[in-house]
């Protein structure tokens, strides 16, 4: 492909030459444990390149796996793509993948209380120590923390419920100047890998939750990790010793969701600014968390280093409602469904109070006293979502 073709383009094309699909559209599904050698020289050949996209054994993927990490690399811009069962395994397997015993990493303190969880649980097993840093941090800050055995960074750019966007290019910076070595590793789903470039901006490795906007239609998970050339072949024979693959049906649906995603972003972002800057106005909301609008923080970073917005964004109550209030307005909603995850045609609603989030960041860095909301806009018209926002509301006024 081009460097001048739009992404859009790319969006349509990737991953569908002739050897993928053959003869119809979309890539065939190819489900498959054993893959048949015709000869001892085909075997030879096979296991010589069984890391390059030849067919091997179905742990190694078939032509459906092949065909989306074509994809994948094709629009992160890495030297490949390694596919796991969900976003939480591939973000466990690559961390995994680039530490020993004893050595350090630093994590961001707002990312997904599950990424957390794997540091403090799981990794703390095996003496690897982590360092949470407060995620608004810029590289000055962060030097103090780096450790002669950090091997790696992690972070998640908006932050996952609050929503600040981090100084990714600073942080970046540091850590170069600091080491080559160490492995920076960006949790990169709400951008869904196309409104940020990560590996562009120096990220080694740009990890997805693709059971969010990749797969797009809430009936399947998959994680995707694109490297660049110095971290892929580490991290792909890593996690093919830890026995991570995703069945060929969901391949097939993450590379189906591709086919649409630049369409259906395009909707969830004018939406979702919409919905923002409409609550933005109302008395009830103190702040919205929102990249796209000034007030948020860490607008200025996305300002310069996004494509666009997608649709989860949170905003926060003055009044920290009690459990009765909360769930009189939780359980009345029309179109906004009380569910976890995001990145699905339709819209999500959740809440999270205070003293909740103190509890799921480290740090307990929380600056509000309010009933905080997330929202996941949708594909339902804007003026049906907005509706039942105002219902909403309306709710509220009844002590
Ligand atoms: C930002 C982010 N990263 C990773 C994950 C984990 O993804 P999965 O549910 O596919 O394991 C989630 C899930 O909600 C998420 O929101």
């Amino acid at each position: 492909m081009s460097s001048t073709t739009k992404i859009d383009t790319t969006l349509v094309t990737a991953g569908r030459q002739k050897h993928y699909t053959q003869g119809s559209i979309n890539s065939v599904i190819q489900r498959a444990s054993s893959l048949i050698f015709d000869t001892v020289a085909d075997k030879e050949r096979a296991e010589i390149n069984c890391t390059n996209r030849v067919l091997f054994y179905g742990r190694r993927g078939t032509l459906t796996h092949f065909a989306l990490q074509e994809a994948m690399t094709e629009l992160e811009g890495g030297a490949g793509c390694v596919l796991y069962p969900c976003g939480a395994a591939a973000i466990s397997n690559t961390i995994l993948a680039f530490v020993n015993a004893f050595d350090h990493v630093l994590m961001s303190s707002a990312v997904y209380e599950p990424t957390q969880d794997f540091c403090t649980k799981i990794l703390s097993k095996l003496n690897v120590s982590t360092t949470f840093f407060d995620h608004c941090i810029g590289g000055s800050e962060l030097n103090k923390f780096i450790q002669s055995n950090t091997r790696v960074i992690f972070l998640e750019s908006p932050a996952s419920i609050t929503m600040e966007v981090q100084n990714i290019r600073d942080i970046v910076t540091a850590i170069r100047n600091y080491s080559p070595n160490i492995v920076i590793i960006l949790d990169n789903t709400w951008s869904a890998g196309i409104l940020f470039h990560a590996l562009e901006h120096g990220i080694d490795i740009s990890i997805q939750s693709g059971t969010k906007y990749l797969i797009g239609h809430s009936d399947g998970m998959i994680g995707t990790a694109v490297a660049n050339k110095r971290c892929y072949s580490q991290l792909c024979e890593h996690s093919y010793l830890m026995g991570q693959i995703v069945d060929a049906d969901t391949a097939y649906l993450a590379s189906r969701g591709l086919r649409t995603l630049g369409t259906r972003l395009r909707q969830h972002e004018e939406s979702a600014l919409k919905i923002a800057e409409w609550l933005s106005k109302q008395s009830k909301v103190a702040r919205v968390n929102h990249p796209a609008l000034s007030q948020s923080k860490g607008h200025n970073f996305w300002k310069r280093d996004f494509n666009g917005s997608s649709g989860l964004f949170s905003f926060i109550l003055h009044e920290k409602l009690s459990p009765e209030r909360l769930a009189n307005y939780l359980d009345n909603f029309i179109y906004f469904k009380m569910a976890y995850s995001w990145g699905g045609y339709e819209s999500l609603i959740l809440a999270k109070q205070p003293e909740e989030l103190a509890r799921i960041r480290i740090l307990g860095n929380v600056d509000f006293k309010g009933t905080l909301i997330r929202l996941h806009i949708g594909l339902e018209h804007v003026e049906d979502l907005l509706k039942d926002l105002k219902a909403g509301f309306d709710r509220l006024n009844y002590k």
